[in-house]
């Protein structure tokens, strides 16, 4: 039986019934600012914290970009590369997926250096533009879980949404397939507001919490909140009072 490994969230680890198994690969789905590079980063710290070193590919952000939206959670990443707890690896999706291909490619290499335990791979999504079509772009994912698997790697995927809001059915169904855990970030807006919500849509052999749940961004990282209380249709990103709700609204109850 394989040991559950934090995602560095205490209440995201709650909703997983003890947080994620090691070596388990999981997607955070979400469009552009729902705070997937943040989640990834907090999963990495939270393995930091615990003695596992991490890796972070990053396809999107220049360097100086990505540490300073670090420090802006007071997370010193240039200390935790001096003290060998973290590589971040800045690349292309080209020159990566090659390395996917080789026997022993960059994961293998780096894992190696720094004894690393975690990955993120922020985002993924550029896969998708580099294939031909859905057949190649399942192998590529497929080589990409497997290369973390073999490293002994517990993974963390972001994949970028292009809709904002509306139907939640556009997850990559590609990379759905080959991963263990999906999580879903969305925005919902209530009342002249937006919000955002999780949801967690699939955790390979083990529970979890089918809540629909709020959360925020704040200077401490990524805050899990309650349920929508009184809601309903939100994965629409438009939701309704619940038939309850309205009733208690129309008869003042
Ligand atoms: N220190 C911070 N405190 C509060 N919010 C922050 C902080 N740093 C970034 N954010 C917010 O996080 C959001 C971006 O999150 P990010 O993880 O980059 O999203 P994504 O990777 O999904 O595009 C922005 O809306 C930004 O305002
Ligand atoms: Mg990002």
């Amino acid at each position: 039986m394989k040991k559950k490994v934090t995602t560095g969230i205490k209440e995201l680890d709650k909703m997983l019934y003890d947080g994620v198994y090691e070596q388990s690969v999981t997607a955070l789905n979400g469009a552009s600012g729902t705070g997937k590079t943040t989640f990834g980063m907090q999963f990495i710290v939270g393995g930091i914290k615990k003695n596992e070193p991490g890796i972070i590919v990053s396809f999107e952000q220049f360097p100086e970009q990505l540490y300073r939206d670090a420090s802006s959670f007071k997370w010193d990443f240039r200390k935790y590369e001096k003290e060998g707890k973290l590589k971040i690896v800045f690349t292309s999706p080209e020159v990566f997926q090659a390395e996917l291909e080789k026997e022993k490619g960059l994961i293998d290499q780096y894992t190696l250096e720094i004894g690393a335990k975690r990955i993120l791979i922020d985002p993924v999504t550029y896969f998708r533009y580099l294939a031909q079509d859905n057949g190649s772009l399942r192998i590529t994912y497929n080589r990409l879980v497997n290369g973390i698997k073999r490293c002994g790697l517990t993974g963390f995927l972001t994949c970028e949404l292009g809709q904002f809001y509306g139907d939640s059915g556009q997850i990559d169904e590609e990379l759905a397939f080959v991963v263990d855990n999906i999580i879903l970030l969305r925005y919902v807006e209530i009342e002249s507001r937006i919000y955002t919500a999780l949801t967690i849509l699939k955790t390979r052999g083990s529970n979890r919490a089918k809540d629909i749940r709020r959360y925020e961004i704040t200077p401490k990282g990524i805050e899990i909140q309650k349920i929508f209380e009184g809601r309903e249709g939100l994965l629409t990103g438009t939701p309704r009072r619940t038939f309850a709700e309205r009733l208690a609204k129309e008869f003042e109850l």
